[in-house]
């Protein structure tokens, strides 16, 4: 099968275009970069151009399911540009792809979109939220993202499409991300939690969540499904078990909420919030977690 993903030069669609090759389809991309455009025989790049609207059309020929995963990174101060381009990127690029398929014959029958846990409310007592469980109002910058983005991206549905929207959790990979934020001040002794370390961190091994996207492909699943593993842990142990992994044990006092706030501003949100999402529902369709348990993704992507 033919695959077109988006941010395919990312941490998560890296890795999903490595394992769809692996498995024998051929990966077709969408880049705003000329420089990220390669053309092999499984990996072919295409351009497109969110802000102007315009787009390779050629991208989809062939092509039987896309992967949405572009959008302007979170990790950046949120000033009120930031967050007009944050929201706007993923908006405008699924418009983009919508106008794309309404414009052109094609032989898509299935598209997944990327959302992410932050639109769950912050709860540090509540149980672990399966999909149907989200407030009616959003309740925070990410949120107000991940709702947009979600109703966009239920817009392929009208066009007779299967279409899924994955909510990922905290991505840990060895190739960046929020483990190697999170495992850096650890291995210079200065680990700490953040807050009062209570926060629920609902994480997910790379590896499973590219499991879990080519899973939602080959299955043809719809709806929305919380990309989480099984044993979500709160944010002090998550620290300490770095620090037992990496063998530079955490003991310092967590950062008070209020300097992380005075250094990171309304972005402070990211790390302090609480998101508790039940990864049930994939694991009823089928799914095995190849890293239910921090511990052996910890061991995994720092040792
Ligand atoms: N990593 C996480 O922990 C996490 C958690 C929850 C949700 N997510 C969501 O999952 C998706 C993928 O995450 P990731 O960690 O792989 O992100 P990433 O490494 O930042 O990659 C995102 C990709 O999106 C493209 N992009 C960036 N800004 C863009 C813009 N303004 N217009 C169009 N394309 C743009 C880039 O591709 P080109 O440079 O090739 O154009 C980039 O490779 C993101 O939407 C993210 O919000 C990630």
């Amino acid at each position: 099968m033919v695959v077109l993903i988006t941010g395919a030069t990312g941490l998560v669609g890296s890795k999903i275009s490595e394992d769809l090759r692996s498995q024998g389809h051929r990966v077709h991309y969408l880049t705003t970069r000329k420089s990220a455009v390669k053309n092999e025989a499984a990996y072919k790049g295409f351009l497109w151009d969110v802000k102007k609207g315009t787009i390779d059309a050629s991208c989809i020929h062939g092509v039987e399911a896309i992967i949405h995963l572009a959008g302007e990174t979170v990790f950046q101060k949120w000033t009120d540009d930031a967050k007009k381009r944050i929201l706007n990127s993923r908006i405008n690029s699924t418009e983009l792809l919508l106008r794309l398929l309404q414009e052109s014959d094609h032989q898509v029958k299935q598209v997944v979109t990327a959302s992410a846990i932050g639109i769950y409310p912050d709860d540090q007592n509540g149980q672990a939220l399966r999909e149907n469980e989200i407030p009616p109002t959003a309740t925070n910058f990410l949120a107000d993202v991940c709702i947009a983005w979600e109703e966009v991206g239920a817009k392929f549905q009208d066009l007779g499409l299967k279409h899924a929207a994955v909510r990922i959790g905290i991505v840990l990979s060895d190739k960046g991300g929020a483990l190697d934020q999170m495992a850096k001040p650890v291995k210079f002794y200065a680990g700490t939690g953040f807050g009062n370390g209570k926060m629920w961190q609902s994480w997910i091994a790379i590896e499973d969540l590219s499991g879990i996207f080519i899973h939602i492909l080959k299955n043809t699943l719809e709806g929305n499904y919380n990309a989480v593993a099984p044993h979500p842990i709160r944010n002090r142990p998550m620290m300490e078990l770095i620090g037992k992994v990496l063998g530079k044990p955490v003991f310092l006092p967590n950062v008070p909420e209020f300097v992380m706030k005075l250094m990171l501003g309304e972005m402070s949100s990211i790390v302090l919030a609480s998101q508790h999402a039940s990864s049930a529902k994939i694991q009823e369709k089928g799914y095995q977690f190849h890293y239910p348990e921090l511990e052996g993704a910890l061991k995994e992507y720092l040792e």
